[in-house]
């Protein structure tokens, strides 16, 4: 049982979650949990302690010694690694594809859900993520999936990472976008999918404040106090 209002948004890449979670948190003071972020500081450890992807003792020693510390104060949060701020190497290419790879793995899934579920403990939380409906809160009380066409997540990723400055071409994002859903959808434990209770909103013609007026229509009609508060 976890105290305090929990809001879950989940998708697949390029979907919105994350301009909206963040927006989202901030418009509310709630903590932003940003659970990939999690997935992707695993994946960056395994590969500068060497520890293989299909290496599940190691991965599983790996979450219980990394020294990571994800920040609750900035938005978006600071992730240590040890002294060293990873926030940024954890959004290459490759982590894209290595935190899907780890993400599958049986032990790294318990290691993360019990450290966002400790996290969130006691505090308002907008939690980002692909199980945090199904399978962290499941009694949430507010749940949203957000989606888009394949084209438009790719668009989006391809003008995120030109906007990074990195040269990239858009077969190569359309086609590793592809293979993380495929991945993210079709692994044994916790797949990527909405919980049967969650708003299902496609942000593919939508703008980021229409999917926040979506959302918070709905908190308001569900009662979060602290919506109708700020609406009078
Ligand atoms: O949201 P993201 O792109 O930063 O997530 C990176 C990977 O982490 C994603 O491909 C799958 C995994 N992930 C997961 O399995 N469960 C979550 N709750 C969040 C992310």
């Amino acid at each position: 049982m976890i105290p305090g209002e929990v809001i879950t948004i989940d998708g697949p890449a390029g979907s919105g979650k994350s301009t909206i979670s963040r927006a989202l948190a901030r418009m509310l003071g709630f903590l932003y949990l940003d659970t990939g972020a999690m997935y992707r500081s695993v994946a960056l450890a395994a590969k500068r302690y060497g520890v293989g992807k299909n290496d599940r003792e190691g991965l599983s020693t790996l979450c219980k010694c990394i020294p990571l510390s994800f920040g609750t104060s900035r938005l978006p949060p600071v992730i240590l690694l040890g002294g060293e701020d990873i926030s940024a190497a954890i959004r290459s290419p490759e982590m894209d594809l290595l935190s899907s790879d780890i993400s599958a793995v049986p032990e790294v899934r318990e290691a993360m859900r019990d450290l966002q579920r400790k996290i969130a403990q006691g505090r308002d939380v907008v939690a980002e993520g692909r199980d945090m409906a199904t399978v962290v809160f499941p009694s949430a009380r507010h749940k949203f999936f957000l989606t888009a066409t394949p084209e438009m997540r790719a668009q989006r990723r391809y003008a995120e990472r030109l906007s990074r400055g990195e040269s990239t071409d858009r077969d190569t994002v359309v086609r590793q976008l592809v293979q993380r859903d495929r991945q993210d959808e079709t692994r044994q434990i916790a797949p990527l999918r909405p919980a049967r209770e969650a708003l299902i909103i496609d942000t593919t013609s939508m703008t980021i404040n229409e999917v926040l007026d979506e959302i918070t229509s709905k908190l308001r009609d569900k009662g979060l106090e602290i919506l109708r508060a700020a609406a009078k």
